[in-house]
């Protein structure tokens, strides 16, 4: 019997319970042993729930516990969840997470007491929910040279910009509609700052590279600036926006980045809509491929969280690696970083801004004949900041775009 121990009675903590009770004959096939949950670790009571007498609130209890070969780390926030994947692990239980905070954080410290100790740490759901793209990068790509991944990594972002697009609807309805909707958290910085897809996109480059990308190290901008006025340049460019987190290695170095992006309706990203994800990973022998489904949600997430409990009950008493080394990769720096940009400028200062700049394109506004929207040939970050910085008053956005 695999016994597992699941820490936080929330959202994906109680998905997990469900999918191992609802789907035990699955479960327990695939890990040719009988699956069954121990212990729930929460600070609230749960009188009335199936599960109540599994209900405890001290972690002692667990990881003093020999029987409890597997725990799913559920909790969110980065101090106690570490504290308790750490302990876990050193005593050679095996930890699955949706944590992806967790994760960007802390991963290859963990990573290396798993397999010091011979069990795992296994993180699938921490990207794209219920999206298989963790264990493809593990497994499946092993013989390429993975040179680009590019997402759609945030639904909630994802569900706004949509909506936005397809409907007109202004930023400031449409985010209360997605709070109202419970996408958005009432503080709804991590989505459309984007430091939750900042976050993810530092996990994927770091297991394809090897080494770890400090997601501190990321420019991230969100989607807080965009506007009714964006959409409209970017339908007469067949384009829509959408927030994209993507790295690419440059000779051994890494370019990473999140922000909107301007995305052609000739790219597969261009068609995901509303809260779903979608991950390209270019290949260098298989070119590029496309993952692509829910990235939150109760049974979705809690499904990927199952699928690594599988696979640590298949591999009791080993260590189920990855290539992320703690060791750091080098980030190109913006003088080295090429984007072709969209920028919306105030008419009086066109003239100046186009002798300055090469201009590739000019849109006029329909709505708002004081502006003009401009697309600029392919430039540096570094130069495109200069110019931005020098007429910062006049320029109103800035979008770059997207390679198909
Ligand atoms: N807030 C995240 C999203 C949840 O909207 O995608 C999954 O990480």
């Amino acid at each position: 019997m695999i016994r597992v121990a699941v820490l936080g009675y929330g959202t994906v903590g109680s998905g997990v319970v469900e999918i191992i009770e609802k789907n035990k004959k699955e479960v327990s096939e695939r890990s040719s042993d009988e699956v069954g949950v121990k212990y729930i670790l929460d600070l609230r009571e749960f009188p009335g729930d199936p599960y109540e007498d599994k209900v405890v609130h001290d972690f002692d209890i667990i990881v003093n516990d020999p029987e409890v070969d597997i725990v799913v780390e559920t909790l969110g926030g980065v101090d106690t969840a570490y504290k308790y994947t750490k302990e876990a692990l050193l005593h050679s239980k095996s930890v699955c997470t949706s944590n992806k905070a967790v994760v960007a954080e802390k991963g290859p410290e963990l990573l290396k007491i798993a397999k010091e100790h011979n069990c795992s740490y296994l993180f699938e759901a921490s990207v794209g929910g219920g999206i298989p793209i963790i264990r493809p990068l593990n497994t499946s790509f092993t013989a390429e040279r993975i040179e680009e991944i590019t997402g759609i990594l945030n639904g909630t972002t994802n569900y706004m910009l949509t909506k936005m697009d397809e409907e007109g609807v202004s930023y400031d309805d449409v985010l209360k509609e997605a709070q109202a909707k419970g996408y958005a958290e009432r503080n709804p910085e991590a989505d459309v700052c984007g430091y939750d897809t900042c976050r993810k996109i530092a996990i994927l480059t770091s297991l394809y590279m090897g080494k770890t990308v400090h997601y501190q190290d990321i420019r991230t901008e969100g989607i807080t600036n965009i506007s009714k006025a964006d959409f409209d340049y970017a339908k007469k460019l067949s384009c829509s926006i959408k927030l994209l987190g993507t790295s690419r290695e440059v000779d051994g170095k890494c370019m990473a980045l999140v922000a909107p992006f301007m995305v052609s309706n000739l790219s597969p990203l261009y068609a995901i809509r509303g809260v779903f994800n979608a991950v390209m990973v270019k290949g260098n022998m298989v070119g590029d491929t496309l993952f692509y489904g829910q990235g939150a949600g109760k049974l979705a997430t809690a499904s990927a969280v199952v699928a690594d409990i599988v696979d640590c009950a298949i591999n009791k008493g080993k260590n189920i690696g990855c290539k992320w080394e703690d060791e750091d990769v080098l980030l190109i720096d913006d003088s080295n970083k090429y984007f072709e940009y969209f920028v919306r400028v105030k008419r009086e200062a066109e003239d100046e801004i186009s002798k300055a700049l090469n201009v590739k394109e000019r849109i006029e506004s329909d709505a708002d004949k004081s502006e003009v929207g401009l697309i600029l040939d392919t430039m540096s970050e570094e130069r495109f900041f200069e110019i931005k910085e020098k007429f910062n008053d006049s320029i109103l956005n800035y979008i770059r775009f997207a390679k198909n």
